[in-house]
């Protein structure tokens, strides 16, 4: 079965596999008693597939931003996941816990997207800004009424991001808020002129002005974050996306000179096929402005992974197969999502002008025991690392129209990077997937014609394996290859042309079982480890174990 590329004939696959398996018995025949028999029935056991590329038909970049991430002010995905408080005994720097920074500093996270998620239309900036003494506590309607400091307001926020080397995604508030105070809160972040705001943020410590690389108008304005009709949202978005504007001299934009430097803006895009109404209104209204008005750079899409028509219904842990293959199901059924939304895209935009923005992203499961529904905290095994590196698949293989993606979420929510309990932390699978995927950013994607083969279970049918390739943008040819079948291991026979290649090296993740996870007394459970295969000739043939993700650069 070939989903999403060309299917290089498995005859040929089913010809080999009995060669291998005639090969093995002769050398066992020969005496070569114990460990040729065992690698027989490995051998015996494992589905072939071919695999070509050419490196020299390098084609679209895969934006870094793609591997974005996603910070909302919710249970402990800021307070005890980022922020400890200068006083806390937790080695912080200004009050961001220095575990977490040197952990996300690996993973060169390009983008940050804060405060939310549903958080951001009930935000007021101004409650988190100056002297700690004076923020202005809330309650967190929309996460279990619990208290909100404001203590962790845009300076911190700011900081936090230089500190893990990272750009902002800020979400204005467009459903509680006013066009005024989205707009001066741009001001105040990004004026270099000594305004009002601009002092206040001088006084609250920094003279410079910042970067926002990108602003979202509004989340989810079809559900929390209005409710609007897609009409009722394009109306108030225009006004938002003509007076909301960075005034940081590098960032400026102007109509006639456009800067690459320029805050991109994000309009509210669909969360399913029910909203799908929200593209095409915006994409219409974007096909009618001039350069001198209101204007969009990209649209976003929600698209989580779960099995029932709510959230946090799905185990984390100690489920079977047949959970296993549902999420693998669901997982392609992002590029099917992805799909429908650059239709329409298309249809205004052939051009691709204005990017797609997949800004929610994951596996939205059951939460751990012992904590509150409304914290969103749940563990992360084996299973979200394999859904992860098919999902980074999928955007690199739309690389000419998605340009950024922020997986839900960072730390302690969701699908997220890190874990954390009081001093303690815990590296997720997930993060091996991401750290193990910081070569194909900015990289071009190399185009691979793969026979992906079928891994069933009872209806469920899925391709078994999966693979990208891109070159680097210091020429290193990358390969990252999912063994999706959690039973069977893989040989995939590579034909490698446009690159000398004697040797592939990196690292492969797996683990004794796919609900596998990370604890803090047992940490490196699903850990990488070093893994290289050698070639011969053009020809290079790499095993991969079942249930695992493999990313290897190609040596000559
Ligand atoms: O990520 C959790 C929530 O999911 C976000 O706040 C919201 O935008 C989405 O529904």
């Amino acid at each position: 079965m070939s989903i999403l590329s060309d299917n290089m004939g498995e005859g040929g696959v089913l010809g080999r596999s009995v060669f291998k398996a005639a090969l093995l018995a002769t050398l066992a025949l020969a005496g070569q008693a114990q460990a040729q028999t065992q690698a027989r029935a490995q051998t015996q056991a494992q589905a072939a597939h071919t695999l070509a590329l050419d490196a020299a038909q390098a084609g679209a970049v895969i934006d870094r931003d793609v591997f974005g991430q996603f910070a909302e002010m919710l249970g402990e995905g800021v307070y005890g996941g980022i922020w400890v408080g200068r006083d806390s005994k937790i080695p912080n720097v200004r009050g961001i816990r220095s575990d977490v920074v040197q952990a996300l500093r690996a993973l060169k996270v390009p983008v940050v997207r804060w405060p939310g998620g549903c958080y951001a239309d009930q935000y007021h900036w101004r409650d988190g800004v100056g002297p700690a003494a004076d923020r202005r506590a809330r309650l967190n309607a929309f996460w279990g009424g619990t208290l909100e400091p404001n203590t962790f307001g845009t300076d911190e926020f700011m900081d936090f991001l230089g500190q893990i080397g990272s750009e902002a995604y800020l979400s204005v508030n467009l459903g509680s808020g006013t066009v005024q105070e989205a707009a001066d809160w741009l001001e105040y972040m990004t004026a270099a002129q000594p305004t009002a705001l601009a002092k206040a943020r001088a006084a609250n410590g920094h003279k410079a002005p910042y970067r926002v690389k990108y602003l979202g108008l509004g989340n989810e304005s079809w559900g929390c974050g209005g409710p609007m009709t897609a009409e009722a949202y394009v109306e108030r978005m225009k006004l938002f996306s003509s007076f909301v504007k960075n005034d940081n001299p590098a960032q400026m934009g102007n109509p006639l000179q456009p800067n690459p430097e320029a805050t991109r803006r994000i309009a509210v895009g669909p969360g399913d096929e029910k909203t799908a109404a929200y593209a095409e209104a915006v994409m219409k209204e974007w096909s009618s402005h001039t350069p001198y008005d209101r204007d969009i750079e990209g649209l976003s899409m929600h698209y989580y992974t779960l099995t029932g028509p709510y959230p946090m219904t799905d185990a984390a842990t100690g489920f079977g197969e047949k959970e296993y293959a549902a999420f693998i199901k669901k997982t392609y059924g992002l590029d099917d999502a992805i799909a429908a939304q650059s239709a329409i895209m298309d249809k205004y935009d052939p051009g691709k002008k204005v990017g797609l923005v997949v800004d929610e992203w994951g596996n939205w499961l059951k939460p751990m025991a012992g904590s509150k529904a409304q914290v969103l905290k749940q563990q992360n095994s084996l299973r979200d690392a394999i859904t992860a590196s098919l999902s980074l698949d999928i955007f690199a293989r739309h690389a000419d129209r998605v340009r950024m993606a922020n997986i839900a979420q960072m730390v302690n929510v969701i699908q997220s990077m890190v874990l954390t309990d009081g001093p303690r932390m815990v590296l997720t699978p997930t993060y091996h997937v991401f750290r193990m995927y910081v070569p194909f950013q900015d990289a071009q994607v190399v185009p691979v014609k793969l026979a992906q083969g079928e891994y069933r279970f009872g209806d469920i049918v899925t391709p078994q394996v999966d693979a990208i390739a891109a070159r680097a943008k210091d020429g290193k040819v990358w390969l990252a290859l999912t063994n999706i079948d959690p039973n069977r291991p893989i040989e995939v026979d590579a034909t490698v042309q446009g690159v000398q290649v004697s040797r592939a090296t990196g690292e492969m993740l797996t683990a004794p079982t796919v609900d596998a996870v990370n604890t803090f007394d047992a940490p490196a459970t699903v850990a990488p480890r070093p893994y290289s295969a050698t070639a011969s000739g053009d020809h290079l043939t790499l095993l991969l174990p079942p249930k695992s993700v493999t990313v290897v650069h190609l040596d000559p």
